[in-house]
């Protein structure tokens, strides 16, 4: 990570006010495709994480039955918080929290998590770890939109501020979403860029069950 935490949230509490202004093409389609790859159900549960002015949140808050915001900055959490009330929306709840510990409430059990334009700002290795906590938390989602490495990183092009930005490669996600126990079920590239990985939970394997059919006729045939 290029900043700390506190150099992270103080800049977005600077920027909260405007940030929804500053939207450019590829944000937004990215921020519809990971709403439409999350596709929250009724009585879901969506953990949001980084989630900002709630771009992603609050749209999932009008289907699933309770989202769970979480982000470093006050100041952003703060105008989630005024944008769930001008629309009514009493499912998203917003608070502090960050990648590595999300704060998710002991009654909340998570369905699916997001996140979009947030993984960036962390490491490499920070993101694997991030991932990893994610997938403790078992959704049978995640959805994780945001400024990653189709190709070469060039930083003339937009979305990459070296002196900010961490952007991985696309194969580091890839890897780290399938060491986590996910399965990629989709990638979408918006831009050079930017994209989304979409992962799909892989239940563990069962316990093995030995032979198929009656154990006694199994012990049976073995007797001879
Ligand atoms: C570019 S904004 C994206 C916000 C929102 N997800 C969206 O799509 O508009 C990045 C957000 O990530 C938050 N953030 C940065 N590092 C974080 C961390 N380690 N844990 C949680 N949130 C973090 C920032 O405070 C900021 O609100």
């Amino acid at each position: 990570m290029k900043h700390s935490l506190d150099e992270h949230a103080a800049r977005f509490d600077e920027m909260a006010a405007e940030y929804d202004d500053e939207e450019s093409d590829e944000y937004r389609a990215c921020a519809s495709l990971v709403v439409e790859h999350a596709s929250a159900r009724p009585g879901d549960t969506v953990l949001d994480l980084g989630t900002g002015t709630g771009a992603i949140a609050l749209p999932l808050a009008e289907t699933a039955e309770r989202v769970v915001g979480r982000d470093i900055s006050e100041g952003m959490l703060e105008e989630a918080r005024a944008k769930a009330a001008d629309r009514g929306l009493s499912t998203a709840e917003f608070g502090e929290g960050r990648f590595r510990d999300p704060a998710v409430p002991d009654d909340a059990d998570v369905d699916v998590a997001t996140t979009n334009f947030a993984m960036h700002h962390l490491g490499d290795a920070e993101k694997r770890e991030a991932i990893e906590v994610i997938a403790e938390l078992e959704p049978r989602r995640i959805v994780l939109g945001d400024v990653m490495l189709f190709g070469e990183a060039d930083p003339s092009e937009p979305f990459y501020s070296p002196e900010v930005d961490d952007p991985a490669t696309v194969g580091v996600l890839a890897d780290a979403i399938t060491d986590a126990g996910y399965a990629l079920t989709a990638v979408e590239r918006v831009h050079d860029q930017v994209g989304v990985l979409v992962a799909e939970r892989v239940e563990p394997v069962g316990e093995s069950v030995g032979p198929v059919g009656d154990s006694d006729d199994a012990a049976a045939e073995g007797e001879s």
